[in-house]
Order: C-alpha cells, then structure tokens, then sequence
C-alpha cells in the first residue's frame, strides 16, 4: 500500500460479463449508443471514480462463441474517448492503442490532443495486442519476442514526440507577430530498429506533460515493460499472496529502472455482483449465469486463455483434468499461467471453473458493500493492490449498485476519495507531471 487511499477505476467495454445484454430489463443496442456510455461516464465520475478504461482490440474472433458473445464489435476508444470527454470533467479517459498495428506518431499525436481536448485527462492503455495480423497485411499475429521489442522503442519514440515542445514554446506575441519560439522546439531524430521518425510532434506538449501510460503486461516481458514505463498496471490476479507478489516484483523492478515504487499503480481486476444481501447478490449473479450459454462461453474462455484443452468438450461435473507440465503460448502466456494455477490450487468441476471466469480471469465478488469492501480493504491493506480496476455487468444497474452500495461503504471507512483532489489524471492519481527531458 504506498498511498492512504483505494485507487478505482473502471474497465467499460461495450457489456462485460457476457450474458447481461439477455436481462429483460436491458436496453438493446446499448453497444451503439452514446448515452448509454455517457450515462457510465457521468455515473461513474458522480461515484468518484478515478478513471474510465476502454479496452480495445483489432479484429474479431471467428471462434465458436461469435455469435453469443458480445464483444465481438466496438467503438473506437479514440472515438469514444473525446466525445466523453466533452460531458465529463474529473474522470480519467483511458483509451487502448496498440503498438503492433500502429505508428507512433499517429498514437503521439491522438493522445496529445486528447489530453489538451480533456484538459489533462488522457491515458494510454499500451498493449502488444492479443492478435490482429491478418487485418495489418500479415499472415499471422507478430510473435511476443517481437511484439514487445517493437513496444519498447514504440513507447521511446512517442514519450520523444510528447517532448517536441517546451510547454512555453507557442508565445502568440502579438505585438512582435511571433506565434512560437523555434528555440523551445526539439527535434527527436530517432534512428531505430523499427522506426525512423524525425519529429517534431504537430502538437503541442500535452497538459499533463505526458498522458497517464497504463499497461497490463504480466509476462516477464510484459512486466519489465510494465515496470519501465507503466503508471497505472492493469492485472488479473485470483489470490492475495500472488497478487502481493506481483505487486512487489513490478515495484521491485521499477526501483531498478531508476523509478518510486510510488510512480506506478497496481490494479488487479475485480468483477462485483452487489446485492443488499448475501443471498440476493447470490441470486443476481444466478441469474446472470443462467442466461449464458455455457458451452460458448467455455470454448471462447479456453481460447481466451490459450488453454491446451476445450473445456466445453468436458462434462459439466466433472473435475477439469490437471494441466500439462511444460506449456506455453505466444497470445496471452500470463492468462493461460493464471488459469492452470486456478486449475491446480482448487481441483475444480468444469462447473465451478465456469462460475469462477465469467471475468475472463478476474475476480468475481458476490456479495453485500460492506463484504466487498472488507475484500478490497484487505487486499488494499495487504500490499496487494494500490487499487482496483472494476468490471461491470454492463448493466446500468451493476454500476449503480457499486456505485451507491460500495462507495459510500468504503468512503465511510476513509478508504476513498469523496471529492476529486486534482484537476489532471496524474494529480488524482498521485503521479508526477512528466517534465520535458529537454528542460
Ligand atoms: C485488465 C486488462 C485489460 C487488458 N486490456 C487489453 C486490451 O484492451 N487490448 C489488448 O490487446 N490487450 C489487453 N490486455 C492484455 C494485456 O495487454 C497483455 O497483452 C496481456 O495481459 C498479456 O500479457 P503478457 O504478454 O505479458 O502475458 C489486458 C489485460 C488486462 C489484465
């Protein structure tokens, strides 16, 4: 715990637990309309929330659970995010953009201005993305090795373009007729192994200095990055003690990279279903797994997870066979680690596990807000966590339930913020301004 106070943010995708679209009392077509996010937005920012995070990928997948599942369509965060932007004014914008399919000048300068469009309020969830290559002239998704390499200089070469300009550069004399100071330009002239990119950014130096960079690798490359530039650490974590461990080796490795243990933020994700009653929240997660067809659920999580097995080929109730000694993956390493752990710790029924990941893998808390918040309490207190990052039903009422159950709870306890304490993302965080390396 390095801050007195539970960092919250929440994770939006267009609905979340896979089956909340099939509520009666759900509105249809939400995924395509903009006042069901802004009705998030404006919720969540009235719950003190720190930040929205938009996840984000770039192809669909053609797998058997396509057409049960949700989230196989989406906005563009970079869309979605601006236009949020103009209803909000405290809540963190955190949109995701890739570094295998994208430039990064192209990246610089989007986040730039939606820094400047938010008034300091932009992040950047980096990620090597989970597959996509077909739809970027390649046969195939690039390799992990590879997509991290490219990462790294990526993230070197659009931090370089955020610095193009001292924040005092553009003067606007009128009287001399002079807009800017060609001194207070700088120009990055990168020469690498995957990019050549002269600059300057046509841009001005973001309010923040740099937007808020989150990250979410958990695979030792994943982490290294993580803990080289990562700000605010997205993670799925199923147990305390692992998730203190990880908590310490990205801090640990963030202090050798010359960092504060403080400058980086680590969120596990948790999934809650709130009810005002144990057996009532109980009931709504019930209900919600009812409607959900087990079967393409089981084979897109097991494709999800890169599991050497398809689940849904397993009977119901019986216990999901231990998983291979040596394996490995090149999609999503860290998910198929986290699943298998699971697998052997717990000895679960193929049942049991299918109640565990409706989450993909994070945490799903049933229970009253003083239950779920002794939970997060206690992580919090534990050194496992700086905060949380939320995932929602998709519903409007899983928001609101959090919202005015959970909230109150933990701020009663001192736990959290009751007012936003600084204009920027960074100041509500407690991260520093990112001043320019040419100062
Ligand atoms: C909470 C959370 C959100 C993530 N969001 C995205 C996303 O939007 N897009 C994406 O391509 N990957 C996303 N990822 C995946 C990570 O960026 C990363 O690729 C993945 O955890 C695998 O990391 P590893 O390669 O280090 O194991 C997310 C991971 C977590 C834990």
């Amino acid at each position: 715990m390095s801050q007195s106070k539970i960092i919250l943010g929440a994770f939006v995708p267009g609905v979340l637990t896979g089956a909340a679209w099939r509520l009666p009392e759900a509105p249809k077509d939400s995924f395509r309309s903009f006042e069901h996010y802004r009705y998030i937005a404006e919720k969540l920012e009235a719950g003190r929330f720190h930040s929205l995070f938009f996840n984000d990928g770039v192809k669909v997948d053609l797998d058997p659970g396509l057409e049960k599942g949700p989230n196989s369509v989406r906005w563009d965060p970079l869309v979605l995010a601006p236009a949020l932007a103009t209803v909000t004014r405290h809540i963190g914008l955190i949109a995701t953009a890739s570094t295998t399919y994208n430039e990064p000048y192209n990246v610089a300068r989007k986040y730039a201005s939606l820094d400047h469009l938010s008034n300091g309020r932009a992040g950047w969830n980096l990620v090597t993305s989970l597959g996509g290559g077909e739809n970027f002239n390649r046969s195939e998704h690039t390799l992990h090795g590879d997509r991290h390499e490219r990462a790294e200089e990526f993230y070197d070469v659009v931090s370089g373009l955020w610095d193009s300009w001292d924040d005092d550069a553009f003067v606007q004399d009128k009287a001399s007729g002079t807009w800017l100071d060609s001194d207070k330009l700088h120009l990055l002239e990168h020469q690498g192994k995957y990019f050549q990119v002269k600059g300057p950014l046509n841009v001005a130096r973001p309010i923040q200095g740099h937007p808020v960079i989150a990250q979410a690798g958990s695979s030792e490359a994943g982490i290294r990055l993580g803990a080289r530039v990562g700000e605010l650490i997205f993670t799925a974590q199923q147990t305390v003690e692992e998730s203190r461990d990880f908590y310490e080796n990205i801090k640990g490795q963030a202090v050798a990279f010359g960092r504060s243990r403080d400058h980086l933020k680590v969120l596990p994700g948790i999934s809650p279903v709130v009810g005002s009653t144990q057996a009532e929240a109980e009931a709504k997660y019930q209900r919600l797994q009812e409607l959900l067809d087990p079967q393409s659920f089981l084979s897109r999580i097991s494709k999800f997870a890169s599991l050497d097995y398809d689940l849904a080929e397993l009977p119901f109730d019986d216990v999901v066979p231990l998983p291979p000694e040596n394996f490995s993956t090149d999609s999503h390493p860290s998910r198929q680690k986290l699943v298998y752990d699971l697998i052997r710790r717990e000895r679960p029924t193929v049942r049991q596990l299918f109640d565990k990941l409706t989450a993909g893998g994070h945490r799903v808390l049933i229970g009253t807000p003083e239950s779920i918040a002794d939970d997060l309490q206690h992580w919090f207190e534990a050194g496992a966590a700086d905060g949380f990052n939320v995932m929602f039903s998709g519903l409007h009422a899983g928001i609101d339930d959090f919202v005015d159950g959970v909230v109150p709870e933990l701020q009663r306890r001192g736990l959290f913020q009751r007012e936003y304490v600084g204009a920027t993302l960074r100041e509500n965080l407690g991260l520093p301004y990112r001043h320019n390396r040419h100062r």
